[in-house]
């Protein structure tokens, strides 16, 4: 699928992005190029390192900001796919800092819309998340605005072959600022910080995110938000996996924060379809025939009233499912303690 193809990730060396980079280069050896797109050079000469152009001869490290559309542009030069994983994502940090978030999330999805339709692109997948759903606070807030962006693109790219798609999916396991590291460090000191006894999250590993984005590139029609089928944890089972011996602090929930996340409300279900492995939300506006998409992926309507939250998920991880993965993600000697 990638093989002699140019991609370019922007927030290139995030969590996803370096996981996509890894998953890219083992799977599509002939990829033609795959350019890195973030500011920090510091995190390119990291991940540089790791993936250095001498043993890449396809890898490129492009210093740039998705609010800089000029820069963009130059990017894009060349470029066949795009995915778009750059954002400010830490939520008390948006609600602290509400334009620098506006101008990241929402300016540089815009922007991309933009770069795109005024280069040879011809996909695009942006990344959402369980918290532009039904938002509550101002990151949700401007991935949805960013979702919708990028769903309505498709609308506005005329006779121009490129295909705008979006992926939506809940907390990555292990991802910067997650819970997992944050209580890996916090049983050190004997006592772990809760914020709700009852709080519910969906659990993806990062190379499940991987797939899903893969999966979207190679069969996104346009204007699909893609949602895969992903277990949920209960925060006191995270807790009890990592550190059983440790007591419990409860802090209360933070601004901006809900108990239990959602990916698809009752009012999606009317446009929502069942991909077997995933759902798919769709458009009002296609530019394809929607009996065409139905019986080619074999979609089903899912029922009336459907919703798709964590705190009501058929899908659980336990504590004994939590410490494999755990082990086998992210802390290869990991032990409870
Ligand atoms: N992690 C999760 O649990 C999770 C869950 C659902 C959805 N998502 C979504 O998945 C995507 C990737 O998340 P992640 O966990 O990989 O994030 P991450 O580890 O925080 O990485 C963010 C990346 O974006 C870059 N970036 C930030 N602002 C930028 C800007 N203005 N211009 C260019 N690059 C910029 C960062 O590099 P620089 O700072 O150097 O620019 C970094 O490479 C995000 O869109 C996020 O909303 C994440």
């Amino acid at each position: 699928m990638l093989n002699n193809k140019s991609i370019l990730i922007t927030g290139g060396t995030g969590s996803l992005g370096k996981e996509l980079t890894k998953t890219i280069l083992k799977k599509w050896p002939n990829v033609s190029r795959l350019v890195i797109y973030s500011r920090d050079e510091q995190k390119q000469f990291q991940m540089a390192q790791e993936f250095p152009e001498s043993e890449y001869p396809a890898i490129r490290y492009f210093i740039g900001d998705v609010r800089d559309l000029e820069r963009l542009k130059r990017a894009f030069n060349g470029i066949d796919y795009v995915i778009h994983a750059a954002a400010m994502k830490h939520v008390h940090i948006a609600e602290y800092n509400p334009d620098e978030c506006v101008k990241t999330n929402i300016g540089g999805a815009e922007n991309v819309i933009k770069a795109c339709l005024s280069s040879g692109v011809t996909k695009v997948v942006a990344l959402s998340t369980d918290k532009a759903c039904a938002p509550i606070n101002l990151y949700g807030a401007t991935k949805l605005t960013s979702d919708k962006l990028f769903i309505a693109a498709n609308n506005i790219k005329g006779k121009q072959d490129i295909k705008f798609s979006v992926v939506r999916y809940g907390n990555v396991m292990g991802s910067n600022g997650s819970v997992i590291p944050f209580f890996m460090k916090k049983r050190e000191e004997g006592v772990l910080p809760i914020t709700d006894v009852n709080m519910t999250r969906f659990n993806i590993s990062l190379q499940g995110g991987v797939d899903m984005v893969l999966h979207a590139l190679d069969t996104a029609w346009g204007g699909e938000l893609f949602v895969p089928k992903i277990p949920s944890y209960r925060i006191l089972d995270v807790a009890q996996a990592i550190a059983p011996n440790c007591e419990h602090r409860v802090v209360g929930i933070r601004p901006g924060e809900k108990v239990h996340e959602e990916m698809i409300t009752s009012s999606d279900s009317f446009t929502t379809y069942d991909l077997g492995k995933y759902y798919v939300i769709l458009p009002q506006v296609t530019n394809w025939n929607l009996e065409d998409y139905k019986k080619h992926f074999n979609a089903k309507i899912v029922p009336q009233g459907f919703s798709y939250t964590s705190g009501e998920n058929t899908e659980w991880e336990t504590v004994a499912s939590m410490r494999e993965q755990i082990k086998e993600h992210l802390y290869p000697d990991f032990e409870p303690k």
